[in-house]
C-alpha cells in the first residue's frame, strides 16, 4: 500500500479542510436556520432568460463555436462586452489586452497567487478579510500583515505604519489584498479618501494593489463610489477581479481580471496550464445575455430585493441582540459584521447555537489570517427568506444574552 503522504506536495499539505466547510454543513441541516453561507438568493436567478441564451448559444450558427476550446484570455465578443462594462465602472485606459476572462474570481486570486507568491513573500490583507482568498495566499506561501476595518474600510494609516516597518527591515511586499467596496466580511466600503491614499502609497512604496469587487453592483443605500482601478490612472498599481457570481449565478463560474498588460500576459500563461481555458459554453451565453439587455434590469431586481432583506436583519439585529453588540451597518453587499463581547467565543459555542438553538452563521475568526477575532459573526442576509431572517436574529440574540448571562 503507498503512502501518499511521502508522495504529496508541500504546498498541498498547506491546504487545511476548513473547521468553518465542517461548522456549515452542520448548519445546513432541516430545520436550521442558516444565516452562515454567502450565496445570492436562487429564487432570484434569470433561469428563463439564461435558458434563452444558452439555447442560442447551442443553435446551429453557435454549437460548433461554444462547444469548442476557446482562447485562453478569453471569448472575444465577451472580452468587447466586458471593456464596456469596465467604461461603466469608470476604467476608460485599457483595451482587450488588459483584460483576461477566468473561471470566476476565485481562480482569478489563486493565479495572482501562482504568478506573485514565493514562500515567505508579505502580503498584506484586511482584518477580517475573505476567507478563501486567505486559503490561496498560504497555500502559495505567503505571509501576512495586516491593516483592522471600520467604518470607512482598510485602515491607511496602519497600512502606511506597516510599509514604513517593513521598508525599515529591508523588506517589501508583493501585494495589497483590498474588497473595498461591501467588503467580505465587513460589509463596509472604503471611502473616497481612504481610496486616493491607497493608491499614493503604491505609487510611493511601490507595490501592486489587488482589488476584489464582487459586490460592488450591489448598493442599497449612499452613493457609489470609484473602484481603486478607476483611480489608478497610470493603469500601473491595480490589478481589478470582477465576477458575475453575485450579480447572475455563482454556477456560472464566470469573472475577469483587468490589469497590466505585463500582468495579465502572465497570468493568462498560468491559466493555460490550469484549464486551457474557461468553458466557451458559458462565456458565449453569458455575452448573449449582456448583448440582450438582460443584466442591469436583473441587478436592480436583486438589489431591490436584498435591500429589504439588509434593513430586516437590521431590524432585527436592533430588536433581538444584546445591546453591546457592535456592528457595522452596510450600504450593500451580502453580508452584516458582528462583534459581540470579548468572552463571547463564536466558534466554540458554534454547534450548541446549531444543536440548541437551530441557528447557524460563520465564527468570525476564520476570517482573520492572524487568527483572532474570537468575538465576532458573519451573517448573510441575501439567502434567508425575511421571516428566516427575523427568526434567526431572534434565536441568535437569545442564545447570546444566554452566553452573556453565564459570564455573570
Ligand atoms: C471577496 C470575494 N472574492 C472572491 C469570491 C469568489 O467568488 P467567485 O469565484 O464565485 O467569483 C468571493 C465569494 O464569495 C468573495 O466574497
Amino acid at each position: 500500500m503507498l503512502n501518499y503522504d511521502d508522495f504529496f506536495s508541500l504546498r498541498s499539505s498547506r491546504v487545511k479542510s476548513s473547521i468553518i466547510r465542517e461548522l456549515l454543513k452542520l448548519g445546513n441541516q432541516p430545520g436550521i436556520i442558516s444565516l452562515g453561507g454567502g450565496l445570492p438568493d436562487p429564487a432570484l436567478f434569470p433561469i428563463k432568460e439564461f435558458q434563452e441564451c444558452m439555447n442560442e448559444a447551442l443553435n446551429e450558427e453557435n454549437g460548433p463555436i461554444s462547444l469548442q476550446y476557446g482562447e485562453t484570455p478569453g471569448y472575444q465578443p465577451l472580452k468587447e462586452s466586458l471593456i464596456e462594462i469596465s467604461k461603466k465602472d469608470g476604467i476608460t485606459n485599457i483595451d482587450m489586452d488588459n483584460l483576461l476572462v477566468t473561471t470566476a474570481s476565485q481562480q482569478g486570486i489563486s493565479l495572482l497567487s501562482q504568478v506573485f507568491l514565493e514562500d515567505g513573500d508579505i502580503v498584506i490583507t484586511e482584518k477580517p478579510t475573505y476567507l478563501s482568498a486567505i486559503q490561496s495566499f498560504k497555500t502559495f506561501g505567503a505571509t501576512f500583515e495586516c491593516v483592522s476595518i471600520d467604518q470607512e474600510g482598510a485602515s491607511v494609516e496602519e497600512l502606511e505604519e506597516i510599509l514604513i516597518r517593513l521598508k525599515k527591515e529591508g523588506k517589501r511586499i508583493k501585494f495589497f489584498y483590498t474588497i473595498p467596496t461591501f467588503q467580505n466580511p465587513g460589509g463596509v466600503c472604503m471611502s473616497l479618501e481612504r481610496r486616493k491614499k491607497v493608491i499614493a502609497l503604491a505609487k510611493e512604496y511601490g507595490f501592486v494593489i489587488v482589488e476584489d469587487n464582487p459586490y460592488g453592483d450591489l448598493r442599497y443605500k449612499g452613493d457609489d463610489l470609484p473602484c481603486l482601478k478607476s483611480l489608478d490612472t497610470t493603469n500601473e498599481y491595480v490589478v481589478y477581479l470582477r465576477t458575475f457570481s453575485k450579480i447572475l449565478a455563482p454556477g456560472n463560474r464566470l469573472g475577469w481580471i483587468v490589469g497590466p498588460k505585463a500582468i495579465i500576459a502572465k497570468v493568462s500563461l498560468s491559466k493555460q496550464a490550469v484549464d486551457l481555458c474557461s468553458p466557451v459554453i458559458i462565456q458565449m451565453a453569458t455575452d448573449i445575455y449582456l448583448r440582450k439587455g438582460y443584466l442591469w434590469p436583473h441587478i436592480e431586481e436583486i438589489r431591490k430585493s436584498y435591500s429589504i432583506k439588509c434593513q430586516a436583519m437590521l431590524d432585527a439585529v436592533a430588536k433581538y441582540f444584546p445591546a453591546d453588540t457592535k456592528i457595522l451597518p452596510p450600504d450593500g453587499g451580502m453580508f452584516l459584521w458582528c462583534s459581540f463581547p470579548e468572552y463571547i467565543d463564536t466558534q466554540a459555542i458554534f454547534t450548541t447555537a446549531v444543536e440548541k438553538y437551530q441557528v447557524a452563521y460563520i465564527p468570525g475568526s476564520a476570517f482573520f489570517p492572524d487568527g483572532t477575532g474570537q468575538n465576532t459573526a458573519r451573517l448573510n442576509f441575501t439567502k434567508p427568506s425575511i421571516e428566516q431572517i427575523d427568526e434567526g436574529i431572534k434565536r441568535l440574540g437569545a442564545f447570546i444574552k444566554e452566553e452573556i448571562a453565564k459570564h455573570g
